[in-house]
């Protein structure tokens, strides 16, 4: 068995499902610790990790990113397939559309957002042109077509610090600024999948419009209705993609990256 893709399911994915021979573990990683579950879908090795914990436990500024990503790596995956609920700034992305991010805008705050403090880690800066594996990107895409589901392309992310939504003076703000989607916690997470040379892609799933475009307020609640509406087609696309992908990466990821002490 082979491919290691790790599915990072976000709000609203909290149970990997689709996978066959279920087993849960805790890896040890020198950030932290990390709990994931580990499976198979059609002789793909699948690891399924919970950003905010199985219960929704843990709030965006206070995940640990750097151990979800080094205990990824410790287990040798080498593709990850994020999912993300979204606030929506584009009309033409409403509730309930599956969206791939192609660019980011890092409005984050506090953080622990690189693997390189310098000291034994190095300082290193790594190229951001293009923060989302064009690849896996591309498989994404053909994988909804194969599904026959829509899903939209080129979309800019914007991220916040969170855990409280945004203000109407924001949103209008990134939109000015080119930001298509709002939400918590692609950065850091793309960053350090970056840093450690891993193909990242995420598959977003508008669940409201943004706060002052949205003409009512916007609660947890409504996130996860949406979500529960939209989980299926979400699992369906990436049970269709699994079976496409192939061992060789010809994208650049790895050399982008870099070799980290985890
Ligand atoms: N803002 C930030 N994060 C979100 C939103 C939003 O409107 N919807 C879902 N996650």
């Amino acid at each position: 068995m082979a491919i290691r893709l790790a599915i990072i399911g976000g709000t609203g994915v909290y149970d990997p499902k689709m996978l066959d021979a279920m087993q849960t573990m805790e890896v040890e990683t020198r950030y932290g610790r990390a709990l994931l579950t580990q499976g198979e879908y059609q002789g793909h090795e699948v690891v399924f990790l919970a950003r905010h914990g199985t219960e929704h436990g843990t709030p965006p500024h206070k995940v640990n990113y750097r151990a979800n990503i080094a205990a990824l790596v410790k287990l040798g995956v080498t593709r990850v397939v994020a999912t993300a609920a979204v606030g929506s700034l584009n009309e033409k992305m409403p509730p309930g559309t599956m969206v791939l991010l192609s660019q980011f805008l890092d409005f984050t705050k506090a953080r622990e957002a690189t693997f390189f403090s310098g000291g034994d880690a190095g300082v290193i800066h790594t190229d951001f042109t293009e923060p989302y594996c064009a690849d896996l990107n591309a498989t994404l895409v053909a994988a909804a077509k194969n599904a026959d589901f829509e899903i939209l392309t080129g979309a800019t992310y914007v991220t916040t610090e969170g855990p409280r939504f945004e203000t109407p003076a924001e949103i209008r703000m990134y939109k000015l600024l080119g930001g298509d989607l709002v939400g918590m916690t692609n950065v850091p997470e793309v960053v350090l999948a970056r840093e450690a040379g891993l193909c990242y892609s995420t598959v977003a799933l508008s669940t409201n419009f943004a706060a002052g475009i949205s003409p009512t307020v916007l609660t947890h609640n409504e996130v996860l209705a949406v979500m529960a509406e939209n989980v299926e087609k979400v699992r369906r696309l990436l049970m269709e993609a699994i079976p496409s992908l192939r061992m060789e990466r010809d994208c650049r990821c790895r050399e982008l990256g870099s070799s980290i002490l985890l």
